[in-house]
């Protein structure tokens, strides 16, 4: 039975691909979830899949070399899927220390300790094992707003926040890794995802979120500034398939084809939510087009992000399946079924973030 080491599996992304995992595989693979469960790292997220026996969770901050050698040294791991990171760009801008240690210093860590376990005596590695980088597209910098021109892989790194530069350090790392002793890696470059739980930090949770309290709707600058949505389960799909068929030491970019503006963003969900909610839900009432409210742009705004995705799919066959129209009420279903999630994750620490970071504006 394959054994996957899964790091930052309590996140949005890394719960989202657990479940995908297990509704693939079922018992056919093993988990390991290793995550420090940070403000963003939630057990409820596993809930449903926490008592499988084939699941296994280790509290762990994988900057910590002993404890993450002694889970390689106490498992015989086959595949690394790292997500663990520090992923919010405006906490980057106000606490920028933090990015570079998990993300960078925890993945020179993990990278290690992953080749001190897997390197025979020759220099070589163990057939089989396999490390996937997790990291987004916001290394290669801001496209111009002209609707043609793309991400490639071959885009050189231009990363503008504390954020996106820890991110592209980490890739460097792995690079380097793969370069210097043919580590067995992958990395893979993604657009923004949304879906099931996903901090409400992020755009889409906190307008979901907001608009159904009736609370004001910050958009930064003019809200014309584009990303390229993907659905959650869509990546976790790519994630999978890059490491089955992708070529060992490649990147590849994983992007949707969904361009869209924030302010568009926000309307499709003032729309659907209109749309989705029972004509006698008192919520109705709160959801309204006065709520938007433009406030100060974001220090450092990248203006644009777009991916051609055209090497994933020629190498791996792999192409985005969910149109927005439906990932977005996908989304809306979700948070409407799981009320208590938001209000356990938006009490106590969420409250100083969002007063601090919108002055209640
Ligand atoms: P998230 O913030 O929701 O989750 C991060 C998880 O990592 C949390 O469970 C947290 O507890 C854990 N973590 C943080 N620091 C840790 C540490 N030092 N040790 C162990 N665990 C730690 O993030 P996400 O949105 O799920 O993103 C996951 C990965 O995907 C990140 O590497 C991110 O850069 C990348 N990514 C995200 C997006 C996106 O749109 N969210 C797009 C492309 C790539
Ligand atoms: P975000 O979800 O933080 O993802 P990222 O910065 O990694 O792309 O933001 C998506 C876009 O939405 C980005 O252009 C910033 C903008 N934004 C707002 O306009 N208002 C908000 O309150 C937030 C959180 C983001």
């Amino acid at each position: 039975m394959r054994t996957y080491l899964v790091t930052g599996g309590a996140g949005f992304i890394g719960s989202n691909y657990i479940h995908y995992m297990f509704r693939k595989y079922d018992n056919e693979i093993r988990i390991i979830n290793v995550d420090a469960l940070t403000y963003a790292g939630n057990l409820e997220n596993l809930k449903d899949i926490e008592n499988r026996d084939n699941y296994t969770f280790v509290k762990a901050d994988i900057t910590d070399k002993e404890a993450i050698a002694k889970i390689f040294a106490e498992n015989d791991i086959d595949r690394v899927v790292h997500f663990a990171a520090e992923s919010h760009v405006d906490r980057s801008i106000k606490n920028p220390e933090v990015f570079v240690k998990t993300n960078v210093l925890g993945t020179a860590v993990m990278l290690n300790c992953a080749k001190a376990a897997w390197e025979l005596e020759d220099g070589s590695f163990k057939e089989g094992k396999k490390f996937l980088h997790v990291s987004t597209d916001e290394v290669y910098g801001s496209l111009p707003d002209d609707g043609k021109s793309y991400f490639y892989e071959t885009t050189p790194y231009s990363p503008h926040s504390p954020y996106s530069a820890s991110k592209a350090s980490s890739d460097m790392l792995v690079k380097a890794y793969i370069d210097t002793y043919h580590f067995p890696a992958n990395i893979t470059n993604c657009s923004n995802n949304y879906g099931p739980y996903q901090f409400p930090e992020k755009l889409i949770p906190l307008i979901i979120n907001n608009a159904l309290q009736g609370k004001k709707l910050p958009v930064y600058g003019d809200g014309m500034n584009i990303r390229d949505w993907l659905y959650v389960d869509d990546h976790a799909k790519a994630i999978d398939m890059v490491q089955e068929k992708g070529r060992l030491g490649e990147t590849y970019n994983i992007g949707g084809h969904n361009e869209k503006r924030n302010i568009e963003i926000i309307n499709i969900i003032l729309d659907t939510l209109l749309e989705m909610l029972p004509e006698n839900d008192p919520r109705r009432a709160n959801v309204s087009k006065d709520l938007i409210t433009y406030v100060e742009d974001r220090k450092g705004h990248d203006r644009r992000y777009a991916i051609a995705p055209d090497k994933i799919k020629k190498e791996v066959g792999w192409e985005p399946e969910t149109m927005f129209a439906e990932g977005i009420k996908k989304t809306i279903a979700w948070f409407f079924e799981h009320e208590d999630w938001m209000k356990n994750v938006t009490s106590g620490d969420y409250q100083k973030y969002y007063a601090d970071m919108y002055q209640n504006k």
